[in-house]
């Protein structure tokens, strides 16, 4: 039976993907990070042409979030058009741990394909606040 909530994160997802500036790679992909009020945080993937300075889908939907005032996080979403579902890199699993802890991570396709993988499961041991 479908969630209706995770639907419409997915979805979300889905839709941020489009706003993707990514003409480098022409890899979009789409993120959506619901605050524990239910507001949804989308973002894209920013590439530039100092490549380095390429910003992930889901640091701008964190850092997005983080400057609209949300604070606590319950779950994201993530989309790109790949068969094998895109998880986030490492860079970005720093920070989502660093901000939303051990939440749901939700991989979703254009194919309607899904996979939900806690937080700690993609980042194990972390290195956060604990230790300073
Ligand atoms: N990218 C994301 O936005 N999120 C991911 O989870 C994987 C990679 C972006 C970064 C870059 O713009 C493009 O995908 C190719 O690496």
């Amino acid at each position: 039976m479908p969630d209706p909530l995770t639907d419409s994160i997915v979805d979300a997802a889905r839709r941020a993907r489009l706003h993707a500036h990514a003409p480098y790679s022409h890899f979009l992909v789409g993120a959506a990070l619901e605050d524990s009020a239910g507001a949804i945080h989308t973002g894209c993937n920013v590439e530039n042409a100092t490549y380095g300075l390429t910003l992930c889908a889901e640091r701008v939907a964190v850092f997005k979030a983080i400057s609209e005032g949300a604070r606590r996080f319950i779950r994201i979403a993530i989309a790109a058009d790949t068969d094998s579902l895109t998880p986030p890199c490492g860079a970005c699993r720093q920070i989502l741990w660093e901000f939303c802890g051990d939440i749901p991570v939700i991989l979703t396709n254009l194919q309607g394909k899904t996979e939900t993988l806690q937080l700690k499961t993609l980042f194990p041991r972390a290195f956060d606040a604990s230790f300073l």
